[in-house]
């Protein structure tokens, strides 16, 4: 592992305790947690019945979700051993029939066709740096007609700025970029990998998926505490979502 994914790990490896440290509120919120409306309207329809993974699960939160949505089963996976041990401590607390594995993205360890669907996202690309191996790497996964989803921050979130009353780029930022250094938080100090729209959708087609709907949208998927920043005020894009089947 190269330097610069090694100081990631280790930012996720510290900014995962807070899933232990706040173990009891994760509980309450898991056992209500809910898929995004529009998230609902994409994917409701494929979870009856089926075996989801879900690339860098993180908390799990959705997971719990999907299983209350009629998913079979979640398998998550992640390299922060705080999101795994967190995830499934929650998960097992509430009868869930998911669990957590610990693999380093974009190799899963899993097996050939072992999913009906891959759900990720919400803070997951900006952690790989080689889209076209996700992407095959999710295509092996699923089995055939399977469906990948991706609901994630949009390309252009970087550079905004969080001020309140005008949405402004950030100078130091630029779309085209490869990648910036997180100076916020929860992963202080992570280098954030940066993928065009089109290159999202150029890896993900060039796997060999059909794309069957890509979407817009103005509302970021996470506001942090106390920010209310002008570029989520409806008029930019925050998030966008992709849904692909396995041809
Ligand atoms: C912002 S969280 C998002 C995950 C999830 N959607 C959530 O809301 O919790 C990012 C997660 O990706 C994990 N991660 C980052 N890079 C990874 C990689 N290459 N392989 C596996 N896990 C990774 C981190 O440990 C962290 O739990």
């Amino acid at each position: 592992m190269d330097e610069t994914a090694e100081t990631t790990r280790a930012a996720w490896a510290v900014a995962s305790q807070k899933y232990e440290r706040e173990h009891e509120e994760h509980l309450a919120a898991g056992r209500t947690a809910e898929l995004l409306p529009s998230e609902v309207a994409t994917i409701g329809a494929l979870l009856p019945g089926a075996d989801v993974v879900h690339p860098l699960s993180g908390h799990g939160l959705d997971d719990l979700a999907m299983v209350r949505l009629g998913a079979r089963s979640v398998h998550g996976l992640d390299y922060s051993p705080a999101a795994l041990g967190s995830a499934q401590r929650r998960a097992d607390a509430l009868g869930a029939p998911c669990r957590y594995t610990r693999a380093t993205l974009p190799g899963s360890g899993l097996p050939d066709a072992c999913a009906d669907l891959v759900y990720t996202g919400k803070g997951a690309l900006i952690w790989l740096a080689d889209l076209d191996a996700f992407f095959a790497e999710v295509h092996r996964l699923l089995r055939p007609h399977g469906h990948v989803f991706v609901h994630e921050a949009h390309p252009l979130v970087p550079l905004w700025t969080w001020e309140p009353e005008e949405i402004r780029v950030r100078p130091d930022r630029g779309y085209f970029e490869r990648q910036h250094v997180n100076d916020t938080f929860p992963a202080h100090g992570a280098v954030e990998q940066q993928h065009p729209l089109a290159e999202v959708v150029m890896a993900c087609t060039g796997a060999g998926f059909t794309l069957e709907h890509l979407a817009e949208h103005p509302e970021p998927f996470w506001r942090p505490d106390g920010a209310t920043a002008a570029a989520w005020d409806g008029r930019v894009p925050n998030t966008f979502s992709l849904l692909a089947r396995r041809v």
